[in-house]
């Protein structure tokens, strides 16, 4: 507990942001919205700020961050840009695409936000409220999801309250994001583009923008799958209580999410809609934590566009 400061939950606006801007120039991490999640926000140029932001989730510093970028020419100041890249930026952005990219010498980030990789992951996103936000602190903003490493995201204020209360300065609330999961993490290469983490940006889409294949796993040059996509570490997104996938029904002790017209405490939507539920899964997870039940239960998912994110989610949630 950190009696030196309580939370702050501040509707966005005119006023909220430039106090959120204020805390970023001085080095503070801020919580603000996007439309995949919420992030935590911290000048991506300052060490001190980007040690503020590991310290703040108790995440491991070996897991680089990804840096939030208000506009093409603020990106192509940071990474170098292929054509692969350059096309994928012209389709997915701003959006909730994270492309991994050769970080440029004279980029000015800090160190720490790569933790020692050659590349950064950039993302342009759509959310008002962070683009706001990074225009009016004139920096590139690293920002990984706001809550406690290896903890539930956060797709409302309330949940990064939940998490980080006592912890950081201020929360920008614009309501529940409208994705719901984090963005989707590619890295393009000439004849192929890798997939490190599915959202929704699927790989459906990819392909048909890229004209090239998607492929899931490490780097062919290297051969080395370590810290590629440590967001890929096995247990994540974890709630306190044991979960079971594939369920049909609710055992007995257990809180059943479902999907599609079945019994259960909570839908992640009835009309079977995998937008619906990927929107609405971090919230249902969020719930299912905090209910009287001991362990939770999810129904199957379709593994198939979206849903392929959130059967990754799901498992890692499960390990
Ligand atoms: O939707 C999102 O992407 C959210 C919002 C706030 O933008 N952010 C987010 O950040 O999910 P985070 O830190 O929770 O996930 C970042 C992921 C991690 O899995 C990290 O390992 C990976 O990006 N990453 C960062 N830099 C990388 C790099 N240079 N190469 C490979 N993976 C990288
Ligand atoms: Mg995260």
């Amino acid at each position: 507990p950190n009696p030196a400061f309580s939370t702050r939950v501040c509707r966005y606006g005119a006023e909220a942001l430039r106090e959120a801007a204020l805390l970023i120039r001085a080095g503070e991490p801020v919580a603000v919205p996007t439309e995949t999640v919420y992030g935590l926000a911290a000048d991506a140029t300052d060490s001190q700020a980007v040690a503020g932001i590991y310290s703040a989730k108790g995440r491991p510093s070996f897991n680089p961050l990804i840096v939030h970028v208000s506009d093409m020419e603020m990106a192509r100041r940071l990474a170098d840009f292929s054509p692969q890249a350059e096309q994928l930026a012209a389709r997915f952005w701003p959006g909730a695409l994270t492309m991994v990219l050769p970080v440029r010498a004279d980029s000015g980030l800090s160190p720490l936000v790569m933790a020692g990789l050659p590349t950064v992951a950039l993302r342009l996103p759509a959310h008002p409220a962070m683009r706001a936000l990074i225009r009016e602190s004139g920096r590139p903003l690293a920002a990984p999801s706001a809550n406690r490493s290896g903890a539930i995201s956060p797709s409302r204020a309330e949940h990064v309250l939940a998490s980080l209360n006592g912890k950081i300065r201020m929360i920008l609330d614009e309501g529940p994001t409208s994705e719901g999961l984090e963005s989707t993490i590619a890295a393009p290469e000439a004849d192929r583009i890798r997939l490190l983490r599915p959202g929704p940006v699927t790989t459906a889409m990819l392909e048909e923008a890229s004209g090239l294949p998607v492929i899931t796993g490490p780097d062919s040059k290297t051969g080395n799958a370590k810290i590629e996509a440590p967001g890929q570490l096995e247990s994540h997104y974890a709630p306190s209580k044991p979960v079971r996938l594939n369920a049909l029904r609710a055992e007995k002790d257990e809180y059943l999410i479902g999907f599609g017209l079945m019994p259960c405490h909570l839908n992640l939507s009835v009309d079977a809609d995998l937008r619906e539920a990927a929107a609405n899964l971090f919230a249902a997870l969020h719930v299912a934590d905090a209910s009287i039940q001991g362990r939770i239960a999810v129904a199957p998912i379709p593994d198939e566009g979206i849903g392929t994110a959130i059967n990754d989610r799901l498992r890692r949630a499960a390990a």
